[in-house]
Formats: structure tokens, sequence, C-alpha cells
């Protein structure tokens, strides 16, 4: 290096001066770090975790088809005839005749001209929204939206105007700023919002991109095998997948495998075979996870299927009183315009600041159950979530609460809603078993913010 030059920046350095690194550190020495636990055993109701038995409420396996006997066949039957690999792209040596079935499989359960399956649903949104858009479009997209939405539209170089989540006036707001901006105009929202359960309300939404001329994409991730009496998702349930263009789901939820599709017009999905750089230039799905995606679809797809998704439901309405009960704030189900309440499988719990949410992760954990924890930034700051989620595999004994078992792992903190509805203080760690679970007080919050996208 010439001498008068100086030294440059290392970006190592990020890594160990990030703002959070403080924080990471004393949750480890604590044991309060709630991710990367060790999950010891098999998928389901109950489950093995760090060498305790835990109840599992923070799994995405919904209709409960990861331990079913007849998707792990389908697994194993795939392994053996294909391997344990395709070590290759779909485009070259990748395509194996179970991809072909699936995506027939899915377009005809959809009723769409056609679908495309990706290696994962994360490659889904990138791929997609980073294909079908470029510099001179405009993307419109909910404040709440998944991360994989965004970064599909940062990759696209459009235009990104973000709406506060699920606010129709400031959609319409977008709309007629995007109309200005001259290129084409595409809306895109999750059917159910991966965080907090809520559902979009997409016949409004569709009505506005047909009043503007823009397409509408929604993401059905925790929609499909969940809503709708077919359990395609919020735009069956809402009765708007005729108004929708294109619809993306993921076989990491209710699919029981790993892996995504794209589902919409013919010519669309043939563009995105040859365009989309997330589908081409990657390695495809190993055969079994393929496999497993096929047999889960058509369980979902076939007799057992209608009751599977309205025990999940009903679990998840048992939890929500359950919760509510206790004086908890949970996130209340959508309610339609007709005035029906919609819950989907996903029940958070509202806490408040990052750390209270940790010790209640931790003391739930230590008493043996396991959730999810939401800190900022998936959630906006200062709205921590413990995030619930059923399956339609748990039965009553799971989500009844375990007095005996919280009493031997005293939880220090936990929220709760103060009986006059005023808003609550932070009070000193004090136990109680209301309920079975333990309680103290924290503040409650009205209205909650949410971060732009
Ligand atoms: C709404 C939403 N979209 C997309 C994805 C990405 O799916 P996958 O896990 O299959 O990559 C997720 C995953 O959490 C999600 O919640």
């Amino acid at each position: 290096m010439p001498e008068a030059t100086q030294a440059p920046t290392d970006v190592f350095e990020k890594a160990r001066t990030h703002e959070r690194a403080e924080q990471l550190k004393a949750a480890k020495e604590a044991d309060l770090l709630p991710y990367f636990r060790l999950i010891e055993s098999e998928a389901g109701p109950l489950m093995e975790i760090e060498g305790n038995e835990k109840v599992m409420l923070g799994s995405n396996n919904y209709v409960g088809l990861t331990g079913d006997d007849r998707v792990k066949q389908a697994a194993r039957d795939a392994l053996e005839r294909y391997g344990t690999g395709l070590t290759g792209s779909r485009l070259l040596n990748g395509t194996i005749p179970l991809h072909v079935e699936l995506e027939r499989e899915l377009a005809d359960w959809l009723g769409t001209e056609d679908a495309l399956t990706f290696t994962t649903g994360y490659q889904v949104n990138l791929g997609t929204i980073g294909t079908i858009l470029e510099p001179g479009d405009t993307v419109i997209c909910d404040s709440g939206d998944h991360a994989s939405i965004l970064d599909g539209c940062r990759l696209s170089g459009a235009h990104l105007r973000p709406f506060r989540h699920n606010q129709l006036d400031k959609l319409e707001k977008m709309l007629d700023r995007a109309a200005g901006d001259g290129g084409g105009v595409l809306v895109i929202v999750d059917g159910v919002f991966s965080m907090e359960g809520d559902i979009a309300p997409l016949p409004g939404i569709a009505e506005l991109c047909e009043r503007y001329g823009a397409r509408l994409m929604v993401d059905e991730a925790h929609g499909v095998g969940v809503l709708g009496a077919r359990g395609v998702g919020a735009s069956e349930l809402l009765g708007v997948e005729d108004r929708v263009d294109l619809r993306m789901g993921t076989f990491s939820k209710s699919l029981a495998s790993c892996g995504g599709f794209i589902a919409g017009p013919a010519d669309v999905v043939e563009y995105l075979k040859i365009s989309a750089r997330a589908f081409m230039f990657t390695a495809s799905a190993v055969p079994s996870a393929v496999g497993a995606a096929l047999a889960a679809l058509r369980i979902i797809r076939g007799p057992d299927g209608p009751e599977l998704l309205a025990k999940l439901l009903d679990n998840a309405a048992y939890l929500h009183r359950g919760l509510s009960d206790l004086g908890l704030e949970v996130v209340e189900p959508t309610r339609l315009d007709d005035g029906t309440d919609v819950i989907t499988p996903i029940v958070p719990v509202v806490v408040g600041e990052d750390w209270q949410a940790v010790m209640l992760w931790k003391a739930l954990f230590d008493a043996g159950v396991y959730t999810n924890v939401a800190l900022h930034p998936a959630v906006p700051p200062g709205g921590a979530l413990l995030r619930t989620s059923l399956m339609a595999t748990h039965e009553r004994r799971h989500l009844r609460p375990r007095p005996r078992r919280l009493r031997r792992h005293p939880v220090p903190l936990a929220p709760r809603r103060p009986a006059d509805g005023s808003t609550g203080t932070f009070v000193r760690p004090a136990l109680t078993h209301a309920g079975g679970f333990p309680l103290v007080q924290i503040r409650t919050r009205g209205g909650r913010r949410r971060k732009p996208c």
C-alpha cells in the first residue's frame, strides 16, 4: 500500500460492532437467546428441543403433515427413484416428472393457466418480482409485506411506493401517484400477514387495481392449505381469485416441505422460466422435497382436507380465546365487511419492548412451551410479539395452560391488559398463576405503529 494512502475500512468491522452485538452477547451469556435453538425430533405438537419435550406453538406446519406417513412415504419414494439431489438448475438438468406433476396439480388447484415451482418461497418472490418489474415501473406494497417481497422490489429497480398496512385510502393515493410515474404498476400484498396473522382486504384492493389499471400479486404463503373451502388461501376465502393476476405460495408451511410456487397466466410463467435468475441460476429442490409437497397437496385437496383445515382454525380460535381470557393483548381476528371474524393459525400476543418479549419467551420455554419471538426489524420498534401458531394436529391438552410446570419455572415477566381497560404500567416482576400463565402487568398500547415497507 502506498504510504500516503489511508488504510481501507475493514468490511468485517460491522460484524463486531453492529448495534445488536452487545445485546446478543448478553442474551447468549444469560441463555436468553430465542434463536437457533436445537430441534431434536420430528415436527409435531410435541417436540424434543434441547433435551426436553416442548409443546410446539411456534411452527408453520399448519396442517401437521410433515409427520404424515403418506407424505414421508412420498419423500422416500422420490429419494429412492431420483436420489438425494439434482445437482443442477431446473433449466438444464434439474427437472423431474414430479416437478411437472406438481406444477400441473397446483395450477388445477388454484384455477390458473399455469404454475412454476422454485427451490424456496423466498426465491419465488425474488425471481418473480425482480423479473416482472424493471426500472421505470412502479411497485406498490403494504408496509407489512414479507421481506422477500421487499427484496424482490429492490432487485427490480422499480420505483417503490409503500402504503400503510391494510389502508385502502393510502393504497389509492399511491395508485394515483403511480399513474404519473409513467411505467407499469404492480400492487403486491400478503394474503395473510406473517407476523400478525391478519388478512388483507383483497376485494377492495382488487377493485382499486382494476380502477387504476394496475396488476395485483398476492403472497399466499400463510393462506394456502389454511383458508377457503378448497384451502387455496385468502384470495379464495374473499372471492377474488379471478381478480388476482399472480399468486405465490410456499411449500414450507402447510405443504410440509421446502420450496414455493408462482401461479398465473401461461405466458408470464413461460417468461419467468427463461428470465427469472432466482429460478435459473440455482439448483432445483431435492426430489424428496418435491415428492413430499405433491403428497401434502393431494391430502389437502383430498377427503381429509376440509377436516384438517377446520381443526386447525378451531385450534386457533381456542388458543385465541384462552390467551384473551387471561387478559393478554392478542391480535384480534380480521373482521370482514359482512361482520364475520376470520381467524388464522397465527395468534400473536403483543408484548411491547424486545427484552420483555424475550423474557416471556424464555419463561415459557423453560416451562415447556415453544413460541416464536418477533423483534424489531420484523415488527416496528416497541411492537415485539410472541408469535404463537397452531397445527391441525394439536389436541386440547397441548393448548391448555400447565400450571404445575409453570410453578416450577417462575416467570419474571409477562404482559397483561389491566382489568379496567386503562393503560397498564410496568410493575416489579411478581408472580401470579392466573389461569396457569404467570402474569405481571406491563404497559399495553392502543394503536400500534407499523414500519414502512
Ligand atoms: C409471507 C411470506 N412470503 C414468503 C416467504 C418465504 O417462503 P420460504 O420460507 O418458502 O422461503 C415466507 C416465509 O416465511 C413468508 O412468510
